[in-house]
């Protein structure tokens, strides 16, 4: 069977769909590049803002209309839209033949198994009358586990367990992503992410040292650990539940564990960065995403300090400025905290880069709020920040507990003009760079004035997915190569033609940098190594 997977949404789902790939593919799916030749189309889907889950849903239509146009498709749609929507999804959207969320996804080939023999069986029977066979599952209420025998009894840590460790199953394979704790605890209120991905469950350390022993065994020269709050991993040992004798995913001590150090017989995120520093030393990178900017221990900033092979950059959303945004947003923390935690990070590691989101357009967000998040962005060193604007999302508390007062075009215009700020922050923070050699890991290759012109005198590039701003009015067909320093900060290189570029792909070398804008270093390598 062929399988067209397209994938919307955070790094969480990428890895996702990395994984059910490899599933998919183990029992003899085939992969293929678009959804024109496929027989199984599913959308790996993203409910954090309304607008992701539109641009899903226009695909999900589109199938539609083949499939009222007599094709035989199976569409299943995946993730958080799944878990979110539920069974209205299929109410509304008769195409769609399953629903698998992001906590069942070790399920998938039985559920497509399971519509492709229904779906036969009733054509056998040649009754169309009968409903058309689909399949289900979500994790429902069940998403907020309570006990440590329940994470145990939580299937998806198979779907870990599974992975592939070929290569060529990664999109890029000098680099990968390994998950330390699934679901999140903490409940900002404009967040669908604890409803549809559940309570925080954290991994024992034992599975996530063997994975990145083998990924560095396949090749991965940078490892990114995954958590939606990554630094609240914490492990406790001697719990005795296992599942199959095997170490069992545990659920999350709560939050107020973090205000004590971590007891004698637990793995905290700082033992956890600092053994697999010392397992992997082939790993060349060992980077985590994304940080909660509370609870963040000065244990972690130490081991970052003595671990050269641990990145020095941090993405910690600020989410806002103002004290009574965040307050409203329930944060847990205030601007002050914030700033003390970045002063924090400065102190133990100076050369340190920072990155975070910040959200316009929350309820009740004045133009004083607006401008205390500008300030915070002038003040402080963020590399880049992405910026959302607020978007209602059902079932959060926000949506219940506050008007959605803050007009679309006050949204739009806020988001410009901190993009703008940023702009002046990042321009300020990668000039700092200009004068001194850094280790880049490259991943891309670009001609500079060959992509598109997006704004006049501006051209867009792609890096790993991301849009970065490039040099102006350069001569056509001159070849960079483009990758990342240690701080994620994203560096050209001059190389002589397309060839040379590409062939940097996957390799850490020196650049000496010697230009800067801002969302983007220049330079040329430096020769001899
Ligand atoms: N509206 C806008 N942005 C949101 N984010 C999460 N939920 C929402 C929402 N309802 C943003 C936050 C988060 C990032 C992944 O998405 O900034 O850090
Ligand atoms: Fe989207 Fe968040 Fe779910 Fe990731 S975890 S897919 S960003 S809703």
């Amino acid at each position: 069977m062929r399988v067209y997977l397209e994938t919307f949404g955070c790094q969480m789902n990428e890895l996702d769909s990395e994984l059910v790939r490899g599933q998919l593919s183990a029992l003899g799916y085939r992969f293929v590049e678009t959804d024109a030749d496929a027989q199984v189309v599913l959308y790996n889907t993203c409910s954090v803002r309304e607008l992701a889950e539109q641009k899903a849903l226009s695909r999900v239509g589109t199938v539609g209309v083949r499939k009222r146009a007599g094709e035989d498709l199976i569409l299943g749609v995946l993730g958080c839209m799944a878990e979110r929507d539920g069974v209205d999804l299929l109410r509304r959207h008769p195409q769609v033949d399953l629903l698998c969320g992001p906590s069942d996804l070790d399920r998938l080939p039985q559920l497509i198994d399971n519509v492709r023999r229904a779906r036969a069986a009733s054509q056998a029977d040649e009754a169309p009358a009968a409903p058309r066979p689909r399949a289900v599952a979500l994790a429902g209420n069940r998403s907020r586990r309570s006990s440590t025998l329940a994470a145990a009894e939580d299937g998806l840590e198979s779907l870990d367990l599974s992975r592939a460790f070929d290569p060529s199953a990664r999109e890029t394979p000098w680099s990968a992503y390994v998950r330390i704790t699934r679901g999140c605890n903490k409940f900002c209120t404009y967040c669908v992410v604890p409803h549809t991905r559940g309570a925080e469950v954290h991994r024992p350390p034992e599975h996530i040292v063997d994975e990145c022993r083998r990924l560095a065994d396949s090749g991965a020269l940078e490892i990114t650990l995954l958590g939606q709050t990554v630094n609240h991993y914490r492990y406790t040992h001697g719990t005795a539940v296992t599942v199959d004798g095997r170490a069992a995913p545990q659920v999350g001590p709560g939050l107020r564990a973090f205000r004590e150090a971590p007891a004698p017989g637990t793995t905290s995120f700082a033992d956890l960065l600092f053994r697999i520093h010392e397992a992997v030393p082939s790993v060349a990178r060992l980077r985590f995403v994304t940080s909660y900017p509370r609870d963040f221990g000065a244990d972690v900033l130490q081991v970052m300090r003595d671990c050269p092979r641990i990145c020095r950059y941090l993405h910690a959303p600020a989410q806002s400025g103002s004290d009574a945004v965040l307050a409203r947003m329930n944060r847990g923390y205030t601007v002050g905290e914030y700033e003390e935690f970045v002063a924090r990070v400065f102190d133990h590691l100076p050369d340190a880069t920072l990155a975070g989101d910040l959200i316009v357009g929350f309820p009740g967000e004045t133009d004083a709020d607006f401008e205390a998040t500008c300030g915070l962005v002038r003040r402080l060193p963020f590399k880049n920040n992405f910026i959302f604007k607020y978007s209602p999302r059902p079932g959060t508390v926000a949506i219940d507990r506050f008007a959605d007062d803050v007009p679309d075009e006050v949204k739009r215009w806020r988001n410009n003009a901190l993009l703008a700020v940023q702009s002046e922050t990042s321009a300020r923070v990668h000039a700092a760079w200009v004068g001194r050699t850094v280790d880049v890991l490259f991943d891309g290759a670009r001609a500079h004035a060959a992509a598109p012109a997006r704004t006049a005198g501006a051209v867009a590039v792609r890096v790993g997915g991301r849009e970065v701003d490039g040099p102006e009015g350069r001569a056509a067909g001159r070849w960079q190569a483009v990758g990342r320093t240690m701080g994620d900060l994203i560096v050209a290189a001059d190389m002589a033609d397309e060839a040379a570029a590409n062939e940097l792909r996957g390799s850490v070398r020196r650049v000496r940098v010697d230009a800067s804008r801002p969302l983007l270093l220049a330079g040329k390598l430096v020769p001899g190594q």
